[in-house]
């Protein structure tokens, strides 16, 4: 039993307390209703909440812990992330920082490292970023291939990624390797790279973009990977306005991700198709582009996810709390609705239903603030806030 909790986030707008008439209910803001209960409690068996509400109420408990007024919100849910990789690209980074654009080139110096790596020294990598997450309340990632471009290297890292993770990623057609056709490259995307990759894989994922791949190499790449039992998933319009946001809602992907450039046409589309937009401010952050804006995207109805994309190019940033913060001050989300896409919004784009809220049944994934409430969250960025993580009920 945890008790003491000054504020519960639940996620689950049926437990919050019903608002006054005329007046919005605490922690609801423009449209996101976080089913906020004040001093809380929760109970976890067996790895799953089976009991959740006003303290007052709780059942008694072998186990009995008090919070002492902090904040408990859902464990964060970071549906974007490339943790499978050697070395980094700090100088790359330097050099943006005075003026040099990020272009998707870069991948390849990672390529390069991540080929010449142990098995041990990759694992040991990704393991740290996966613990450096759980430090900061991240309680579900996904990992996603894409540094090794070949049949063995990609499925080496899915090997690697699948220790740690069961949203796994098949990102073969990240870029072309050097050298190489890129028609031919397509063809082995599509075939044996694919057939080694699949049994690892829950998802598949292709960078459609100038520089990367086009429509039609992207649409074959996302339908051999449903076709091979991967749901599909797609890097989109990261870099300029393009056809990958169509793409995602024309092969019914789980969810569309940066939509750093979207049409009104895409808006539309997105919002008719229920392909969720998973936003990824630490890139726009770290490249110096132009940050998506999040209100049109709500305003459109679409269902908005943020993620960290952490990566050693574009955006090396492992934190959830630093990216609410940035949705928050830079794309026009209010704490609440930056909160919900960090947690449930994550869950929806990986088509999770067992994470993302705490309530009966949920997973007891959550993460104890040193604060009052999650709105310090996005009020004191850069702030070590989360004082302990819960993965399926044991303390991380
Ligand atoms: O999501 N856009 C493509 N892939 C990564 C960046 C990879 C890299 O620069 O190493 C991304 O931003
Ligand atoms: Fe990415």
């Amino acid at each position: 039993l945890l008790t003491g909790i000054g504020e519960l986030v639940t996620n689950d707008p049926d437990r919050g307390a019903p608002a006054a008439p005329g007046e919005s209910a605490p922690g609801s803001s423009a449209g996101r209703d976080l089913g906020i209960v004040r001093e809380a409690a929760v109970v976890v068996d067996h790895g799953a909440v089976v009991w959740a509400g006003p303290a007052a109420g709780a059942p008694a408990a072998d186990e009995v812990r008090d919070v002492g007024g902090r904040a408990v919100v859902p464990g964060f849910v970071d549906s974007h992330a490339h943790l499978v990789f050697a070395g980094d690209r700090a100088v790359e980074f330097e050099a943006r920082m005075t003026g040099r654009p990020y272009t998707a080139g870069g991948i390849r110096t990672t390529v390069a490292a991540t080929r010449a790596a142990s098995d041990d020294e990759l694992r040991g990598n990704a393991r740290r970023l996966v613990a450096e997450m759980r430090r900061q309340g991240t309680t579900t990632v996904e990992i996603k291939s894409g540094y090794g471009l070949d049949v063995e290297q990609e499925a080496r890292s899915l090997r690697i990624a699948h220790e740690l993770t069961p949203e796994t990623t098949f990102l073969g057609a990240h870029v072309v390797p050097p050298d190489t056709d890129p028609a031919a490259y397509v063809d082995l995307v599509v075939g044996e790279m694919l057939d080694a990759c699949a049994p690892h894989a829950r998802w598949v994922d292709v960078f459609c973009e100038r520089g990367a791949f086009d429509a039609d190499a992207a649409r074959r790449v996302l339908r051999a990977g449903a076709a091979a039992g991967l749901m599909p998933r797609v890097h989109a319009n990261q870099l300029g306005h393009g056809p990958g946001i169509e793409v995602a809602c024309e092969v019914g992907a789980a969810s569309a991700d940066h939509c750093t450039f979207a049409s009104d046409a895409d808006l539309r589309n997105l919002a008719d198709s229920g392909v969720v937009a998973t936003l990824l401010p630490s890139i726009e952050f770290s490249t110096r582009q132009p940050y998506p804006d999040a209100r049109r995207f709500l305003d459109a109805g679409v269902t908005v996810a943020i993620a960290t994309d952490c990566n050693p190019g574009s955006g090396f940033s492992s934190s959830m709390p630093f990216a609410l913060a940035l949705a928050v001050r830079e794309m026009r989300m209010s704490p609440a609705e930056a909160l919900w896409a960090a947690t449930a919004g994550g869950a929806a784009a990986l088509r999770r239903d067992d994470v993302g809220w705490l309530g009966v049944g949920s997973r007891a994934d959550l993460a104890v603030l040193d604060a009052p409430s999650y709105l310090h969250l996005a009020y004191r960025p850069g702030v070590p806030l989360v004082a302990e993580t819960m993965v399926a009920g044991s303390w991380a």
